[in-house]
């Protein structure tokens, strides 16, 4: 399924993602630049959700969860002057990237070192906010609840009208149970596959490094803990990358992503 535009503003942005990807994945050998180019654009998923979401007019736009910022140069890229503002819970780490990868990117932003679930921002202080499958990492650390918390957050530091867009890999009824309640209007549903098939030698290195990313999420302390939960989310990724290789031939490391767009009232 193809579900993202063509266009001359989709070239240029295609470009600046490869641009970026080949800053990103420099020195790395060939399988680790298939998994590490993967995070730049996300397998065009990135900017279907750009393409999709309502235009981002002058007003402040907040990107909670940013991570490493790769969603921010998206947004940097699609909507040329908007105020942009990046929350995460630390720039540490492979998320000391957050400022550099800004900076290739040709995208300016304020970055924010806070939790999610307390934002450090006023009520009604942006025109609109973002979260690209930041919800799913909020999940591993700080369960439902937490996730929760976040969504509320970002709907009171919203201004009224203001549009929130989320993607994720939850369902869109697990989407509901996060926004029923709050102050809004779901006024866009949208889903989108992954344009990615990687062969064994990928997908093993790939599943490799996401156990341990699940283990950094997760925030576990005792190292005997890490390394049991390490070894039991690998199990269950072999078990799907098995799968999938032996029906499919190939392995899509990902599973469907929906997009909820909801308008504050
Ligand atoms: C998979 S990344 C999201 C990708 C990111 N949006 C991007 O564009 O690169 C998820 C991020 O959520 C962050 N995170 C997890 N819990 C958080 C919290 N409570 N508050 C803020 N950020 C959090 C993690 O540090 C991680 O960088």
């Amino acid at each position: 399924m193809t579900c993202w535009p063509a266009g001359s503003q989709e070239a240029a942005i295609i470009q600046r993602e490869q641009n970026l990807r080949d800053w990103f994945t420099r020195g790395c050998d060939s399988i680790q630049k298939e998994v590490d180019g993967l995070d730049i654009g996300w397998g065009g998923v990135q900017r279907w959700m750009t393409a999709r979401m309502p235009p981002l007019a002058g007003a402040l736009h907040l990107d909670l969860a940013c991570g490493y910022a790769t969603f921010l140069a998206q947004l940097g890229w699609r909507f040329p002057g908007v105020r942009l503002v990046g929350l995460n819970i630390d720039f540490e780490g492979a998320h000391v990237l957050a400022r550099p990868l800004l900076q290739e990117a040709g995208v300016e932003a304020e970055l924010v070192q806070a939790d999610a679930r307390r934002m450090p921002f006023g009520d009604n202080t942006f025109g609109s906010a973002s979260c690209f499958l930041g919800l799913q990492d909020i999940e591993i650390g700080f369960g439902e609840t937490g996730v929760l918390a976040a969504v509320a957050e970002a709907v009171r530091v919203l201004r009224p009208e203001g549009v929130l867009s989320l993607v994720d890999e939850f369902s869109f009824e697990q989407f509901d149970a996060l926004l029923g309640g709050l102050p809004v209007v779901v006024i866009d549903r949208a889903s989108c596959a992954l344009e990615v098939r990687w062969n064994r030698e990928i997908a093993e290195r790939a599943i490799g490094l996401y156990a341990e990313g699940w283990v950094a999420q997760a925030r576990i302390a005792d190292r005997v803990a890490q390394e049991q939960t390490r070894i039991a989310v690998y199990n269950q990724m072999e078990q799907e990358m098995e799968r999938q290789l032996a029906t499919q031939g190939y392995y899509i490391p990902f599973g469907l992503v929906r997009l909820v767009v909801a308008r504050k009232r």
